[in-house]
């Protein structure tokens, strides 16, 4: 694991094209509210230029070849909300599906979705289902989306997983090592994200991504997340570029030479 974690070839500032451009984008699409409040206007309108922004967000990734977009859409915490707020983020996530996916799929773009899809309503989970079914052979862009998500979720659940295994006699207990656990995640098979962009000035991670964190790049864009745009990406993608990423040793590994 360790050398695996220093192999340059692994996910890190190498992506297709420029040795500068990260392979994995994460975002915390962060202060939809906030950018609602201050136009005057209901929080519900703010989430709703949130999914616009998520749509030039996603063609902009494609523009600049990144071939992994990973989206913080609804936390599970966020059930906390008021009823009428985490029905328009459902609401939203159904407009989302059934309008964009045939779009995506022209473009290539294969979508996942990662968190728990216990509780959710049954119609939002076979779209999903079907999403991720019709784009499935897709290669251009992994498109990412958590939906129902929370980091220690995940983890239990995948603890869980692996448990199960080993009381079946499937998994021996010291056959859990680092590559086991990545895969019992929801992410199995994406890459741990190079860099996790964080919108609205707020500087934490609320429960994403924690196990794939472990080495990301944090830029944190001051802009409400409805105002992110494809120059704020370039210039997160910049901050990126400008990191010296070195895996817990010494050199740089993926940075631009000085
Ligand atoms: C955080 O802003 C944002 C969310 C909880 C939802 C993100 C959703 C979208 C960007 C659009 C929907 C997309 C899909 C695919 C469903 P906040 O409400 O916490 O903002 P605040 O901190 O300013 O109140």
């Amino acid at each position: 694991m360790v050398k695996d974690l220093a192999d340059p070839s692994r996910p890190t500032g190498q992506a297709s094209g420029s040795p500068l451009m990260p392979r994995h984008v994460a975002m915390i699409m962060d202060g939809n509210g906030r950018w609602a409040k201050a136009h005057g206007l209901p929080r519900l309108e703010g989430h709703r230029r949130g999914l616009d922004a998520l749509r030039k967000t996603v063609r902009a990734v494609l523009a600049r070849n990144i071939p992994f977009l990973t989206v913080y859409s609804f936390s599970s915490e966020n059930w906390r909300r008021p009823q009428d707020e985490v029905a328009e983020l459902m609401g939203l996530l159904r407009h989302f599906i059934r309008q964009d996916v045939k779009e995506l799929a022209s473009q290539n773009v294969k979508i996942r979705i990662i968190g728990n899809r216990d509780g959710l309503p049954s119609d939002i989970v076979a779209l999903l289902q079907e999403a991720e079914a019709t784009t499935a052979s897709n290669t251009s862009l992994t498109l990412t989306v958590a939906f129902n998500y929370g980091a220690r979720d995940e983890i239990v659940r995948a603890a869980r997983k692996l448990a199960a295994d080993v009381l079946s006699g499937a998994l021996a207990l010291d056959g859990i090592d680092e590559e086991v656990f990545s895969h019992a995640l929801d992410t199995s098979a994406i890459p741990d994200p190079d860099v996790i962009i964080r919108t609205s000035g707020e500087l934490r991670l609320s429960n994403f991504l924690m196990w794939q964190a472990a080495y990301s790049e944090l830029v944190f864009s001051p802009l409400c997340w409805p105002d992110f745009d494809d120059h704020a990406l370039d210039e997160a993608l910049l901050d990126y570029g400008r990191r010296q990423r070195r895996f817990g040793g010494l050199d740089a590994v993926g940075a631009q030479p000085s």
